[in-house]
This record gives C-alpha cells, structure tokens and sequence, in this order.
C-alpha cells in the first residue's frame, strides 16, 4: 500500500492534498523559526515571559560564537530562536536595520538536507548554504538554506545522527527565571506577504521547487472590507505538516494592511505564525494576563451569528460562548468542523509580524469566515496609526 492512500491519511483527509503534491521533498515538519533582531536578550525575556516559551540553548561569546548571539526558545514542539549581531558589520545587523526585527529562517526538518537542497536547486531555487556539516561531541548535524520570498530562508535540516540540545556550537541554556508554558503547542501554519501581483509567482514556486500543492484560495472579493482588500492561496506540502498560506494586496480604496506590512518590512516576509493550542480559553486567558495585545474583540453582532454559522455546517460549539466573547476569540466553520483564533497586535513597534493563536475542531480552513470582522479590526488599528 502506498503512502498516500495508507489508511491514516485518509482518515485525516490528507488523501486530497496528496492529489499532485510530488515527494521529491519529504518534509517531517517544522525544525525551527530563526528571528533576526536587534537584542535578542531582551528578544528572549519577551517571549518567555509573555508567550511561556522555555529556554533551551544558547550560542554567543560564552561559547565561542564570535559575531552573534542566539537564544533558542521551546515550547512543547515549537522551536525558536532569536539571533542578533555582536558588531556592526553583520548580515544580521543589515538585516535588521532594512526590516527591522523579523523571521529570517524558516527551517524545514528533513531526513536527507542533501537531497533536499539539490533536488530544490534542481528544480530553480537559489541558494543561500550549500550542505554543511557542524558536528561536536554529540553527533552531526546537515544543513542547507534556499532563498523563497524576499529575504527570507528555507533551511533544511538533518539531524538523525545528533544527539544534543539543538545545533552543535549551542550549548543547554539553563535560566533561573522560567515563567510556566501557556498551552503553545506547534505551528500549525506560517503566512508571506508578497508584493503586488506576485502571489501567483510565489505560488508556482512551491508548487515547482517544493512539489507543494495549493489546496486554498481566496481573492480579494471573498477576503475584503469596505476599503481595502487581499488576496491568498495556501500551499501545503504533501503530507499536510507544512501550510504556508502566500498574500498579495489587493486594490482597495485605501491601503490594506498587507500593503501596509509591505511598506515597513520594506519588502515580503513572513506576516504571521499560528501556533495550534488545544485549551485557546485557557491560553488566551493566560497571554492577556501577561501582557500580549490582540486585535479588538468583534462586535456583538458577530458572536450573535455564531451559532446558525455553526448549526449551518451542523455543528455545536463546545465552548462558553461567553467566554469566547470576553477574551475577542473569533469562531470559523466548514463542513469538516469550526476553529477558534484571535490574532496578536504586531510584535514590534513596525507594523509587521503578529501571532495567531488557533484551535481546531475539525475544519482545516483559516478562518475565511473570519476576514472581514478581523480586516475592519486592523483597519481601526491602521486608522490610529495615520497608515489606512
Ligand atoms: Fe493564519
């Protein structure tokens, strides 16, 4: 029996995203997501602070690194790491000084990252590391980087014969302040905001250097709001752990918020990461506490509705409704089952990347129903900021 038709992916589903995906490139999912900012020490207090991520391993001068320091955050499958320049003549700081803090990597855990990087380059992506080996006393580790939209990079990595804490050159980042989890437990999707028109250049990249298959789409007259609009296709790998949903603006009476990040990014990059939660009451409850700003809460017209967009698919919601309502979570529905999300302010002082918070029951969409009352939300946030 093959692998696409084996019993457990049907259950999931997964046989229609299978549909033309091509396995060239056997992803097993998400290794980690590498930030580039301007202090990555206090980069780290934040998120452990505010997010719960838990500190796992560090490199900088301490441990030999000479030109940067890198902190890398864990919280149940989510891996992050915060790295910036110990001196002025870094790719790191340039980096930096153009997008201000931001996703650089978004790394790609493999079984071969040879194979990875050559059939990719094969197929038209440009490179950013050729294979390389690191290795110390636990084992070795191979890496190799392509370049996708803007700046950013896929990393592949390869680490069935390495046994330490995360990267050789790290060494176990043992902290006396470690503030508990908030229920943060992978990533279920990574959005790019591309520029204009370029959305379907990006979408055939995938499909062509990634063998990755586009399962969604929306166009800018199911996703707008009275002035400003987006586009978005999601591209899926074959086995459905990576989604990358890819943006583009669209013409709107005024400026969109992709335009808008496209303008302070000074150029695409990743827009947001959605880590999946399976108590979002109880982990909204808890990030509000300490300190994390969300878009504001829908009207109450909209939590009205809820119930007959829900009994229009046939399902029930399990939650408190009123519960949902004060903590501004929003609810989508498709045939297959709802989501809940709720989205964060950016988390920086440009206006650009911002979390998203999921819980799924059932339905694999992300939140189409959801658009509008959300795009108005950003749009009063846009107003305040003289960007609209
Ligand atoms: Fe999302």
């Amino acid at each position: 029996m093959s692998e696409k038709t084996s019993p457990k992916n049907v259950e999931y589903g997964l046989e229609k995203i299978f549909e033309g995906a091509q396995d060239f490139l056997p992803l097993l999912g998400t290794d980690y997501v590498e930030f580039y900012v301007g202090n990555a020490k206090q980069a780290a207090h934040f998120y452990k602070t505010a997010f719960g991520f838990q500190s796992h391993a560090y490199a900088g001068l301490e441990t030999g690194m000479r030109d940067r320091a890198s902190y890398v955050l864990k919280q149940d499958k989510i891996r992050i790491v915060l790295t910036t320049a110990l001196n002025s003549d870094s790719p790191i700081g340039e980096h930096v000084k153009k997008h201000g803090d931001g996703v650089k990597i978004v790394a790609l855990w493999v079984d071969n990252a040879r194979s990875a990087y050559e059939e990719t380059i094969k197929r038209g992506a440009k490179s950013y590391m050729e294979p390389t080996v690191e290795t110390d006393e636990h084992g070795e580790v191979v890496r190799a980087g392509i370049y996708t939209y803007g700046e950013t990079v896929h990393m592949f990595v390869e680490r069935k014969n390495y046994k330490g804490e995360f990267l050789p050159g790290y060494q176990k980042w043992e902290s006396d302040y470690n503030p508990a989890p908030t229920g943060l437990k992978f990533i279920d999707h990574m959005v790019g905001n591309v520029g204009w028109n370029e959305m379907n250049t990006w979408v055939k990249w995938y499909e062509d250097v990634m063998g990755f298959v586009n399962f969604l789409s929306f166009d800018d007259k199911q996703i707008h709001t009275e002035y400003s609009a987006l586009m978005s296709k999601v591209m899926s790998n074959g086995n459905g752990r990576i989604k990358f949903p890819i943006n583009e603006p669209a013409e709107g009476k005024k400026r969109s918020q992709i335009e808008e990040y496209l303008d302070f990014y000074e150029g695409p990059g990743v827009q947001h990461i959605a880590v999946a939660t399976d108590d979002i009451i109880k982990t909204v409850a808890d990030l509000r506490s300490r300190g994390i700003e969300f878009l504001s809460t829908p009207p109450e017209e909209y939590y009205k509705a809820v119930p007959l967009r829900l009994e229009a698919h046939n399902h029930e919601l399990q939650e408190d409704i009123e519960k949902l309502m004060a903590l501004g979570i929003m609810i989508d529905a498709d045939e297959e089952g709802y989501l809940l999300q709720i989205f964060t302010k950016p988390l920086e002082d440009r206006p650009t990347l911002f979390f998203e918070i999921i819980q799924r029951m059932g339905a694999r969409g992300f939140g189409a129903g959801n658009f509008k009352a959300l795009f108005e939300s950003i749009e009063r946030e846009q107003e305040k900021r003289g960007t609209l």
